[in-house]
């Protein structure tokens, strides 16, 4: 029998700080209507010509993530990829970064695009290949470039003040010690994919349609954003309770919850109902607003650098956006 551990981590956002004080220059909106419903003070955004794509800085988190693990590009057998940005339209930055990144010859490249639980999705496959014994080293990806697809004016404010750029990485390996990922628990409501989602270009909507009507603006992401949040703050408990007794634990046995970073409020209502104490209750997004899939592996190397996971903690993963779909990984680190 095969377990799979986080054997690296890493991150990479790009250098250029927007604060919300920058975001009122260019819309109608200010700090405290941003900081108090959301948490967010600042984000990353890439910015013409400082290099930064959607694979390139998955590339660099990558990099960070093996030497972490102790392994070379050599050492990595498969690529799973989360994300809604990709560089192109297809195909997916998996096979970009594979080429980037200079791994062995035509390992597979995996894309995912669940969104803001892409990570947990990709995690978890990834963990069913290294349990069968497929695979020994994977590297599962979260990356994202908001900021080219978000409409920055006055009438795209509900949006696009809440995301950010940038990029994470873990390795995932085989081991045979009892430890490393306990479970995942995946799921999805597709009738709600109208609440929160981009329209074109899609097959049902492509370019030419888009350009023969200036007026469409359907290329900018929609979002219901309380119907958002209302399910949001039911199904992170729901199934971060599901993945708890599932190992028969409780929210007692939690050293470090990592939640998907939407809101700070989402986040502070869904510790309050598992009874956890703010510090154990990870928040990041107060510099780089919501990144989607790439918020998960961000998070977790910022609190791995800031001392906040030990040998043997309980880590618990979980994620609820776009789809909608939601998931948990329960980690025993
Ligand atoms: N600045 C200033 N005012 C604003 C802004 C802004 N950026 N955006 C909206 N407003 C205004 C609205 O126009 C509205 O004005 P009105 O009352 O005059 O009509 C007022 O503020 C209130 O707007 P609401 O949308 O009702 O604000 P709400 O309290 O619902 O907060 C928010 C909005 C923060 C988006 C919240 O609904 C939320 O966080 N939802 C969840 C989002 C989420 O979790 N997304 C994650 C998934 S992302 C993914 O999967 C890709």
């Amino acid at each position: 029998m095969y377990n799979s551990k986080i054997a690296g981590t890493g991150h990479f956002v790009p250098e250029n700080v927007v604060t919300n004080d920058d975001l009122s220059k260019i819309m109608d909106t200010n700090d405290e209507w941003i900081q108090e419903r959301t948490g967010i003070k600042e984000r990353r955004h890439v910015v013409e010509g400082d290099g930064n794509t959607n694979s390139s800085m998955a590339v660099k988190a990558s990099k960070i993530a093996i030497k972490k693990a102790g392994l070379v590009v050599d050492d990595i057998e498969f690529i799973v990829y989360a994300t809604i940005s990709s560089d192109l339209f297809f195909p997916g930055s998996s096979a970009l970064v594979q080429e980037q990144l200079g791994c062995k010859e035509n390992i597979a490249a995996l894309e995912v695009r669940n969104a803001c639980s892409g990570f947990i999705y990709a995690l978890s496959v990834a963990d069913q290949f290294i349990k069968t014994g497929m695979y020994k080293n994977v590297l599962v990806i979260g990356a994202e470039v908001h900021s080219t697809g978000i409409d920055l004016t006055t009438r795209g404010r509900d949006v696009s003040v809440l995301f950010g750029d940038g990029a994470g990485a873990v390795v995932l390996s085989q081991t045979t010690e009892e430890r490393g990922i306990l479970s995942t628990h995946l799921h999805a409501e597709g009738k709600h994919a109208k609440e929160l989602y981009v329209e074109a270009p899609s097959s049902t909507k492509w370019v030419p349609k888009l350009l023969a009507d200036t007026d469409d603006l359907s290329y900018y992401p929609y979002m219901n954003g309380r119907e958002v949040f209302k399910h949001a703050v039911t199904r992170f408990p729901e199934v971060i309770i599901e993945g708890l007794e599932a190992n028969n634990m409780t929210s007692n046995d939690i050293d470090l919850f990592i939640p998907h970073q939407a809101n700070l409020r989402i986040s502070q209502f869904v510790g309050k109902r598992l009874g956890l104490p703010e510090e154990k209750v990870f928040n990041n997004i107060q510099k780089y607003g919501n990144t989607t899939a790439a918020t998960l592996p961000i998070a977790l190397d910022e609190a791995l650098e800031e001392g906040k996971i030990k040998e043997g903690d309980t880590v618990v993963l979980a994620a609820f956006g776009a789809g909608f779909t939601w998931a948990s990984a329960i980690i025993k680190w």
